[in-house]
């Protein structure tokens, strides 16, 4: 296994990939990013990853120096390179360098990284008995503030502060709530419930990062005739749900069985979440691009 890295379209060894103090990421935050998992040396949802990046930088006015479809296949000739199988890949992008903020007096030559490593967020006992989870003070951002939909590095401050807050009371996630209250999602997943046999996921619009993960399981449950309500919903409807499970790149999808000290239902994964589970992870073994 190498490790090399791909840094502003050469691909150098790790040890040699250095960044300028005064990068605009650095210094405010100002980029966006990317977590991908490629299973079996396949980069999974390849082209999914690569168009929401590229439209978060269109969205915060990153000017990408090369189109998709070459930064798409830089990213598996990584992958190649590093002979990696399974491995989370990480990909950073920022504005530039310059000390002070104002754009205008950037070259605007975005900064951008791909890498490589591996990442298992939580052990595999977590995907058998469930995660539990507490509501956290830090919200997500109204979207005339910081667009939760931009997979920014900046509003990422607000997902640390809010998985701090869930560690300090030894939970295994944090949820996260709209400025108004709604359940927004986790501070790295997205967030589905089964009540009364509807499965049900917050709407995009209320304020979430549409998760590529949380993408693959609508279709997952389409194929199988399975409808989704993506809507409005309190924490009321998770403490009365009948199961729920949380999605996202890192995660995959994993089983949530508390909420604030409630059981959700009989505290254990429901039927629904360990056969998403399970369907899951096979989409992810057979996919290739
Ligand atoms: C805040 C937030 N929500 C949801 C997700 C899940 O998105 P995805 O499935 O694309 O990884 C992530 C993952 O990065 C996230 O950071």
């Amino acid at each position: 296994m190498n490790n090399f890295v791909f840094l502003n379209g050469d691909f150098i060894p790790f040890e040699d990939a250095h960044l300028s103090i005064y990068d605009h990421g650095f210094m405010y935050g100002d980029g966006a990013f990317e977590g991908i998992r490629a299973y079996n040396g396949e980069v999974f949802r390849l082209k999914d990853h690569v168009h929401r990046l590229y439209n978060a930088c269109k969205a915060l006015w990153i000017n990408m120096p090369y189109g998709e479809d070459v930064f798409a296949e830089n990213m598996k000739k990584l992958v190649k390179m590093n002979e990696v199988k399974d491995a989370y890949i990480r990909v950073t992008v920022s504005r530039g360098v310059s000390l002070g903020l104002d754009p205008k007096k950037i070259k605007c030559d975005p900064t951008v990284v791909i890498s490589t490593s591996q990442l298992a967020l939580y052990p595999e006992s977590a995907y058998q008995n469930g995660l539990d989870v507490v509501t956290v003070a830090t919200r997500v951002a109204a979207p005339d503030i910081l667009e939760p939909r931009i997979k920014s590095t900046g509003k990422y401050v607000a997902n640390i502060q809010a998985k701090m807050e869930a560690n300090f009371v030894g939970a295994g996630e944090g949820l996260m709530l709209t400025p108004n209250g709604y359940v927004a999602e986790c501070t790295g997943d997205n967030i589905f419930f089964v009540k009364d046999g509807e499965v049900c996921t917050p709407a995009a619009f209320l304020g979430i990062l549409e998760g590529i993960t949380r993408k693959t399981v609508l279709e997952i449950l389409d194929a199988q005739g399975i409808k989704v309500k993506q809507g409005t919903f309190t924490r009321f409807d998770l403490y009365t749900a009948d199961e729920a499970f949380l999605t996202g790149t890192a995660a995959e999808v994993i089983p949530m069985v508390q909420l604030d000290g409630r059981p959700i239902a009989d505290g254990k994964p429901g039927p629904l979440t360990l056969d998403t589970l399970k369907r899951f992870r096979e989409f992810t073994q057979k996919w290739r691009n």
